[in-house]
């Protein structure tokens, strides 16, 4: 009881802050997600990101070089074709244009991990993450496409297949493609519980993957559900996933300390891209401090539970460590 105890007495000097702090951050644990684009010479900004930028694979060298330097564990690969079609083809061409990023970048960064995200809705003519009958995402003939996707990922060089398309049944059909091309060495990176939410935004106008009709509520998880993700994440564990997400991160922190507390596998966090622009957009308008936001954003996904995470800040918190040495 106070006056005897007086918690202040640790927090009196930086050094004493540091000494008894209990979570901890390092660019080890973060993965930077890159857009790759067809065509040659390419490098143009996001608009709705400040900061991020899409490369053709021909640029990506400096990169992630850069990336290797700043002692990010990796980066996530998402594609945006110049023809889209029907049945998301461009996602699973061995000279898509992941697969020709992934030789590249393999090449270039030997010592990243590369992961790749699974999913078919920057390749469709429609915009949504399997094959589409005009009203319904279609789940079972959407698994074997899926495979081919991870497989083709596989064979251009990714550790790892991150499935983010939210179609029951996708981890077990990627796990039996992969092992039957003899790719039993790869890991799966399911996106478990992955919320159909709106802060996915900025993430659609970099891709180019918003749904020409309709919305992802028919896949995506519903905001309102946590206990579900326990499920989802059992299902995909049992179906051969080594590591599971939660996504977005800081709407759901609840759900990655769930996570965290029912399994024993490697969990990510995925810091999706409204959360980032919206911490960019304050800053901009001298609302809040951003180097400050991003790591306060940064360290509570931590906190929660997250082993890892996938955020657009990596370079940044990268550089910042640098500096303040932490
Ligand atoms: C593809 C996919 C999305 C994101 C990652 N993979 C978009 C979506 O589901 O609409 C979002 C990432 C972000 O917002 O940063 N299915």
């Amino acid at each position: 009881m106070f006056p005897e105890h007086r918690p202040r007495r640790l927090r009196r000097t930086p050094a004493l802050r540091d000494l008894v702090r209990e979570t901890r951050l390092s660019q080890a644990s973060l993965i930077y997600p890159l857009f790759c684009v067809e065509g040659e010479g390419v490098r143009e900004p996001v608009a709705s990101m400040p900061g991020v930028e899409r490369f053709s694979a021909d640029m990506l060298s400096d990169e992630v070089k850069e990336i290797s330097d700043l002692g990010i564990a990796g980066v996530l690969l998402f594609g945006i074709p110049t023809d889209k079609d029907a049945l998301g083809s461009g996602a699973y061409d061995p000279d898509g244009v992941v697969q020709r990023s992934l030789r590249t970048i393999r090449d270039a960064a030997p010592e990243l991990v590369l992961i790749a995200d699974v999913c078919l809705c920057e390749y469709t003519d429609h915009g949504h993450c399997g094959v589409f009958d005009g009203n319904d995402v279609r789940n079972d003939p959407t698994l074997p496409l899926l495979g081919k996707t991870a497989v083709a990922a596989a064979r251009a060089g990714a550790d790892v297949l991150a499935p983010s398309d939210m179609m029951d049944g996708r981890v077990a059909e990627i796990r039996r493609q992969l092992d039957a091309e003899g790719f039993e060495d790869r890991a799966i990176l399911s996106y478990a519980a992955k919320y159909a939410s709106a802060f996915y935004g900025p993430f659609r106008d970099a891709a180019e993957s918003t749904p020409e009709t309709g919305d992802r509520q028919g896949y995506q998880m519903d905001p309102g559900n946590a206990r579900e993700a326990l499920r989802e994440i059992r299902m995909d564990l049992d179906e051969g996933a080594d590591m599971v997400m939660v996504k977005p991160a800081l709407p759901y922190l609840d759900v990655i300390r769930a996570a965290r507390e029912s399994c024993d596998v490697p969990i990510f966090a995925y810091q999706v891209s409204g959360e980032y622009s919206m911490i960019h957009a304050a800053a901009e308008r001298g609302w809040i401090d951003l180097e400050r936001a991003m790591r306060e954003s940064l360290l509570s996904i931590r906190r929660a539970g997250a082993d890892g995470i996938i955020t657009y800040f990596a370079k940044d918190f990268a550089r910042d460590a640098r500096r303040v040495g932490g």
